[in-house]
């Protein structure tokens, strides 16, 4: 696993009487793409703006590359690039001349290559005299990551990136992201309320839901957590499992804690055998509470851990 890039302890913010986020311990680590879903108004600008200094927490702390406390963060925020809120274009300007107006902000010295590196980038080195006033929403919203990788960040943050692009643009700002974090060994952080524009890109999720992270969780845990199982609740749970593992032969096998009722073993293998497995537990007297057949798609168990409505609903 890669250094930690964020870290954050019972992060707060509260405005006036209501929290629009409370208790926020996320952590992203260097390499990931960190998806941060949740629906609308469920908290994802708040963390960002956090995040990017842009507002101040009212509780808790952040981390950034290990560093904390104001002054150390605000150089540690040099290491970042994001869009957060619309991002700043001239439109009157072609896409070289805003990059090179950013630049001189930025105090980049010798920015002419750096330039033309975020431009051919951003697939817009061929763009020429063309005003940005007259570009395609997709082609400024990669005007605006061009800007954001001005200054070389380890850290991009994107917050909602692929709002109004169409399938083609959703692809090849997907395409590109990744090949930053594999060519340049970035860390990303990207929100979105549609799963689907996460689904496959990130590495590593963060669900947020009505100001609190739900849950946080790598993409090899989640399929696990979603794959087919049988779902089995017993008093007697080590003697089961040794007791299946003798008499079906099953090896991939996780036992958890659960209530009064036992504690309940996931068996991932002989799907097709829960009736005989039933049986056969209760013939040698270890008591089965509970069985059940379960698994889910990405959506569905997205959907159960937060307030159960679809990902995409709500209003823009
Ligand atoms: N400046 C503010 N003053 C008061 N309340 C605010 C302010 N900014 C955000 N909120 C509230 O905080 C909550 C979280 O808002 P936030 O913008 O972080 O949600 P979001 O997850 O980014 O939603 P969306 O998907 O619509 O962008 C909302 O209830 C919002 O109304
Ligand atoms: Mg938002």
């Amino acid at each position: 696993m890669g250094q930690p890039v964020v870290k954050t302890r019972s992060l707060g913010k509260k405005y006036g009487e209501r929290y629009a986020v409370v208790d926020l311990n996320v952590e992203i680590r260097q390499g990931q793409i960190y998806g941060l879903i949740g629906q609308n108004g469920a908290g994802k600008t708040t963390l960002i703006r956090m995040l990017t200094g842009l507002i101040t927490p009212t509780e808790g702390q952040i981390e950034l590359f290990g560093e904390c406390g104001e002054q150390a963060l605000q150089k540690a925020r040099r290491r970042m690039g994001s869009i957060v809120e619309t991002p700043a274009l001239y439109p009157s300007m072609t896409a070289r001349a805003n990059l090179e107006t950013q630049a001189r902000l930025l105090g980049i010295a010798d920015s002419a290559s750096v330039i033309g590196e975020a431009l051919e980038l951003a697939g817009l080195d061929n763009t020429g005299s063309k005003k940005v006033r007259d570009f395609s929403l997709g082609m400024r919203q990669r005007l605006a990551l061009a800007q954001a990788m001005l200054a070389n960040p380890e850290f991009l943050v994107l917050d909602e990136p692929v709002n109004g692009l169409d399938p083609k643009g959703i692809i090849e700002n997907r395409e590109l992201l990744k090949s930053l974090v594999a060519e340049k060994g970035m860390t990303i952080l990207i929100s979105s309320h549609i799963l689907s524009e996460l689904s496959l890109l990130a590495t590593d999720y963060g669900i947020i839901d009505n100001g609190r992270l739900i849950k946080q969780i790598s993409v090899d845990e989640l399929q696990r957590e979603c794959r087919q199982s049988i779902r089995l609740l017993t008093p007697e749970a080590e003697k089961a499992v040794s007791f299946l593992k003798d008499h079906f032969h099953i090896k991939d096998v996780e036992i958890a804690a659960r209530g009064a009722l036992g504690k309940e073993i996931k068996i991932f293998e002989q799907l097709d055998h829960i009736t005989r497995m039933n049986m056969a537990l209760c013939k040698v007297d270890i008591p089965v509470n509970a069985i059940s057949m379960e698994g889910q798609d990405l959506e569905a168990y997205f959907i159960k851990l937060t307030s159960g409505q679809p990902l995409t609903g709500g209003a823009a």
